[in-house]
């Protein structure tokens, strides 16, 4: 029987356990369990403090909102509290948020919500007096928050002077700043490169950066913000809607997010969700959720707020994108290049729906850096850029026979000594190791390089294991017959290989590049190379300097680029797969395709699919003039996520403005 003193227990106990939590989340950037995990925790505590009202206490995790602020910045009493939202997991957990809603309001009209990405970043409040930025603010506690100003001043997309007219005299918006993937990325391959620990997520370095003690730090940080609410206004008037609010506040220059949009009801708003969970990976931001808010601020003053969070809105969260599992073997694969690369085998894992059994290491510095070793418990994330990775070791559920992960001094896969120069462990065997020449064989055979339908690994195993593949050249040689010798491959098969190997000879000089699988070049400059050689002669002819001159071809790049092609072995396999009938269209010369000769074009905010230089080359290649300001002579604006005041010059001047979709169309047709 539990007794009302095992229930006071268990109380305490989560109480601690969350505090502990929000702690090492907070504050240390260093969490122990994964978001679902937490939850489950709260929920637990929240149910049991429901069943007896008799614990409640004021100091519960429940009735606050994160840790008490860093004693190094100065304090900042917020007027109105910074509040948190209820989660829904399921829609369940929405259509009974839904029917609360009907039934304080009293109604059984449709309600019309402002549909919102959450934004999976750091909160923060701003005020500005007579348009003027003069307090930014961390949420803290909820109550009392961190003094942040200087570093929030040196945030590009935050205005420090408001635009236009009608603003309030004072006004207090409340968003999220984030540190935008692609700015994440380069930073982290900084800080790897000079030896330093990487940041574990682009939330974390949003934290760390927007923390820092000297602005100047976070200057370097390219920092980012969207705004989702005002919850001060004096001096002024604003409208009665949340998302007409939102509007308003960007023609003020502060930046919104795009993709918001109002629905009505609940079952359109899960159409919302599902929208954004399959764009959340193009994004240039981490988003872990949507955000329903009843657009009436009349309906959500009649709802009000509990403690912690407001009645009139309701977290929609993404499945989880983090998971724990146990390392159950460590292995050493030898890729394209002959590097051997530890990967980790792990106890199956659900995340986000994929389930990951296998995580690459990347090489020995990763696993000293994480102190990994074999039957550890790790915390992996799949977010964002698909690709799973460990995040860091549950050093406390480490077992006791967890075994050292040592470099094998011979290739796994041909028993060559391993030489580790630079860093770099490789296998000395070059390519002749038939772990290496597999990897060059499957690279050969994908999707973005000859598409060979249907040569998965399994059958390059066998047709290198019988030696009837030295090199990517083979394949074109081989016969309907020797496909059917292989096991488990019928006469349908077989043939169905030979049509898919046929149909791949008709290619572009871009995939033909890349699937020579040189090192550096992927897929973009496979593309940016054809474009600018227009044949393989020329890319033969081509100088280091020729090569540099091309966009986002730099030194090492080049120098890759222009070894690989004075390798005599490189040149007989090309000549080679030429003579057994590979071929490709010439480009269009450049001029024939310049619709937009004479055109002045500028880019602005984040385009979700493409990089802004890509999308500057791919202009440039129709001819347009890509410049970086707005003014009379511009033609047309592009503008992307969190644009800011380009485009709000842009409609001043009444300038022709397309969006990302529309970019897409025009370089898709005219093949750019
Ligand atoms: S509204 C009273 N809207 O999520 C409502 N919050 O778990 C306050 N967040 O503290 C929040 N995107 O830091 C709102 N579009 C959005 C949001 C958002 C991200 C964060 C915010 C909040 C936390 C709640």
């Amino acid at each position: 029987m539990v007794t009302s003193a095992d229930t006071e227990f268990e109380i305490k106990r989560l109480r601690e356990e969350i505090d502990k939590h929000n702690y090492l989340y907070h504050h240390q950037d260093a969490p122990e369990i994964t978001d679902v995990e937490f939850d489950v925790l709260f929920r637990n505590l929240q149910r049991l403090e429901l069943e007896h009202p008799e614990f409640l206490a004021s100091d519960s995790p429940t009735q606050r909102v994160g840790s008490p602020p860093l004693k190094s910045h100065a304090k900042i009493i917020h007027e109105v509290p910074m509040l948190s939202l209820d989660n829904a997991f399921s829609e369940q957990d929405l259509a009974d948020f839904e029917a609360r809603v009907l039934a304080r309001l009293k109604t059984s009209d449709i309600i019309r919500y402002c549909c919102e990405p959450k934004i999976d970043g750091v909160a923060i409040s701003l005020i500005y007096e007579e348009g003027k930025l003069v307090c930014g603010a961390t949420r803290g506690d909820g109550t009392t928050g961190e003094d942040v100003t200087q570093n929030v001043r040196t945030i590009d997309t935050v205005p420090l002077c408001l635009d236009g007219t009608g603003y309030p005299e004072l006004l207090e918006v409340r968003g999220e700043i984030y540190f935008p993937r692609s700015a994440f990325k380069a930073v982290n391959q900084l800080s790897i490169g000079r030896g330093e620990r990487p940041f574990a997520n682009p939330r974390n370095a949003a934290a760390g950066s927007l923390r820092q003690l000297d602005s100047r730090l976070t200057a370097k940080r390219k920092l980012s913000m969207f705004c989702y609410s005002v919850v001060q206004a004096k001096g002024g008037h604003l409208p009665d809607k949340q998302s007409e609010i939102l509007l308003k506040l960007e023609t003020w220059g502060l930046p919104i997010n795009p993709l918001i949009e109002v629905r009505q009801g609940v079952k359109n708003c899960i159409e919302f969700f599902g929208k954004l969970l399959s764009r959340r990976e193009y994004l240039d931001y981490d988003i872990d959720g949507v955000v329903f808010k009843v657009d009436s601020l009349d309906f959500q003053e009649r709802l009000g707020v509990l403690t912690r969070t407001p009645r009139w809105a309701i977290a929609h969260k993404f499945p989880p994108e983090k998971g724990v599992s146990v390392v159950k073997n460590v292995e050493f694969q030898v890729g394209r290049t002959g590097a051997l690369t530890p990967v980790a085998r792990l106890e199956p894992v659900k995340i986000g729906g994929v389930t990951v059994s296998n995580v690459t290491l990347h090489n020995m510095q990763e696993i000293e850096r994480l102190g990994l070793m074999i039957g550890d418990s790790v915390l992996i994330n799949r977010a964002g850029d698909v690709i799973p990775k460990v995040i860091s070791v549950i050093a406390k559920k480490r077992p006791g026979n967890a075994k050292r992960i040592e470099l094998p001094n011979t290739c796994p896969s041909c028993g060559s000594t391993i030489t580790n120069n630079e860093a770099v462990a490789k296998c000395i065997s070059g390519r002749d190791c038939p772990g290496r020449l597999r990897e060059n064989i499957r690279h050969f055979a994908s999707r973005s390089a000859m598409d060979i339908d249907g040569l998965g690994e399994k059958i390059i195993d066998q047709l290198i294991a019988a030696s009837l593949v030295n090199s990517p050249a083979d394949l074109y040689k081989l016969s309907r017959e020797q496909f059917i010798q292989l096991d488990r491959l019928g006469p349908k098969s077989a043939d169905n290989l030979i049509a898919a190997l046929e149909k791949s000879k008709k290619t572009t000089l871009a995939k033909f590049i890349y699937a020579l699988g040189i090192e550096e070049v992927g897929e973009y400059t496979s593309v940016v190379l054809a474009r600018s050689f227009f044949g393989l002669n020329l890319l033969f002819e081509a100088t280091i300097s020729n090569l540099m001159s091309v966009p986002d071809i730099g030194l090492i790049v080049a120098q890759k680029i222009y070894e690989f092609l004075r390798v005599e072995k490189n040149q007989s396999l090309i000549n080679e797969l030429i003579s057994l009938g590979i071929h490709w269209d010439i480009e269009e010369p450049p001029e024939v395709k310049q619709v937009l000769r004479g055109e002045v074009w500028v880019l602005t905010g984040t385009l979700s699919t493409l990089t802004r230089n890509d999308a500057k080359v791919r202009l440039q290649a129709l001819g347009a003039k890509v410049s970086g300001s707005v003014s009379s002579k511009t033609d047309c604006v592009v503008a992307g996520d969190a644009s800011g005041s380009k485009l709000i010059k842009a409609k001043a001047l009444n300038i022709r403005i397309i969006y990302e979709a529309e970019l897409l169309k025009l370089l898709e047709q005219r093949n750019v």
